[in-house]
């Protein structure tokens, strides 16, 4: 064979295989737009006056891309939402909104709108100064949809492209945990009873999930409230000791995730099948995980790895001090990251368990069947 035949054949081969991969290709792009607090923060709040930010060390420590540095993010590695989206192939992530550099180019990914301290409603969070409440959240989507969207594809192109796309929101543990803290003065335990207040949130929550509707959002995945009466926070306020949880706490929150599943039941009713509405069971599966840490190599669901277990709860490297000083031994041995925030180690696990659950975590479907879904 001549060296130029050999080049050829070589070539073709490569070809072939190029061809091939292409035809197999399951890359339909993972499209998200990410809606929420802390807990999916992705650096909106570095462009904030606000006193909820996480962009200094040790936050990002074992966040890859960035080679180890803050991003915004509120614990050491990924969000659940970023676990998510790298599970179908997502290259890069869904850049924060109020990033300089978040453009028409980028919108492929989707884009990152949750905020730090944020709640479902406007009041909470005030405590922290700058913020970006839920109902604000929409308003930046329903802007972007138009200056980065419809400018771009067009009003049919638009509708077409937010079809397929994944709208989450994970939002209302900082209503909640507003709710419990006497010192701020708009909804507290005094003024509103539990009932009224899950009755606030679930409304307030339902008119957002409908403007989102309306804007042409279909695939919805809606994140119930975690147990926050085991939070190192909650339990250090309340002084509920170690093993145990604040049953005050976590009650109002269940009467709240039973309201929010059978108002997403209603809207799957109302809108179904051309729209679809999926309830995350976070609440059962974080309390799976800090019950059965063990199962999963966990060896410490009581404490958290950064800054201490009493007010204030500061996880900062500060000016000269030793990071190791702050931080435990082995971060993927924790459920908690901070004094409020997972680890990135209990992330994937409620990642990968919202991916692949039965409809006990994942109501109706879970989240891969979501993604291929086809409303
Ligand atoms: C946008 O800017 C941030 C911060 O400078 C950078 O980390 C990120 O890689 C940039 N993203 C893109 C898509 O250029
Ligand atoms: C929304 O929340 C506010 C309090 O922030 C409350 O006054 C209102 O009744 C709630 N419901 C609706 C449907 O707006
Ligand atoms: C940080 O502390 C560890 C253990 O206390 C020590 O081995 C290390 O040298 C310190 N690093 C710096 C930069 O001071």
């Amino acid at each position: 064979m001549t060296m130029e035949i050999l080049v050829i054949s070589v070539f073709s081969i490569f070809i072939m295989f190029a061809l091939l991969s292409l035809h197999v290709s399951p890359c339909l792009p993972f499209t998200n737009f990410v809606f929420g607090d802390s807990l999916v923060d992705a650096g909106n709040n570095d462009y904030l006056f606000t006193l909820s930010k996480a962009d200094s060390p040790p936050y990002g420590i074992d966040f890859a891309p960035s080679g180890g540095q803050p991003t915004g993010r509120f614990t050491n590695g990924r969000t659940i939402s970023d676990i998510v989206g790298q599970a179908f192939g997502e290259m890069s992530f869904p850049p924060p909104y109020l990033a300089p550099n978040t453009t028409s180019n980028t919108i492929l990914a989707g884009i990152n709108y949750a905020s730090g301290a944020s709640g479902i409603l406007d009041e909470t969070g005030t405590l922290f100064i700058g913020r970006i409440p839920l109902r604000e959240q929409i308003n930046y989507f329903e802007q972007s949809r138009t200056t980065y969207m419809v400018s771009l594809m067009g009003e049919r192109g638009t509708q077409k492209f937010l079809k397929k796309a994944i709208f989450s929101l994970t939002i209302g543990s900082n209503d909640v945990l507003n709710y419990f803290q006497p010192s701020i003065p708009f909804f507290g335990e005094d003024k509103v009873s539990p009932i009224m207040f899950q009755d606030f949130m679930v409304s307030n929550l339902t008119i957002q999930l409908k403007r989102l509707h309306e804007l042409g959002a279909r695939k919805f995945i809606v994140v119930g409230i975690g147990p926050l009466g085991c939070i190192p926070f909650v339990r250090a306020l309340h002084l509920v000791p170690s093993g145990k949880c604040s049953v005050k706490v976590n009650t109002l929150i269940q009467g709240y995730n039973k309201k929010l599943s059978e108002v997403l039941d209603r809207l799957n009713q109302e809108m179904g099948p051309e729209a679809i509405f999926v309830y995350a069971n976070s609440y059962d599966i974080v309390s799976g995980i800090i019950l059965n840490h063990h199962q999963y190599g966990i060896e410490n669901a009581d404490d958290p790895c950064c800054g201490g277990y009493f007010p204030p709860f500061v996880c900062s490297k500060g000016n000269d001090a030793n990071t190791s000083s702050v931080l435990c031994n082995d971060r993927s041995k924790y459920v908690f990251w901070d004094a409020y925030h997972p680890t990135e180690a209990a992330n994937i696990i409620i990642a990968n368990t919202l991916l692949n659950g039965d409809d006990r975590v994942s109501y109706p479907v879970n989240i891969r069947e979501l993604y291929n879904y086809n409303p």
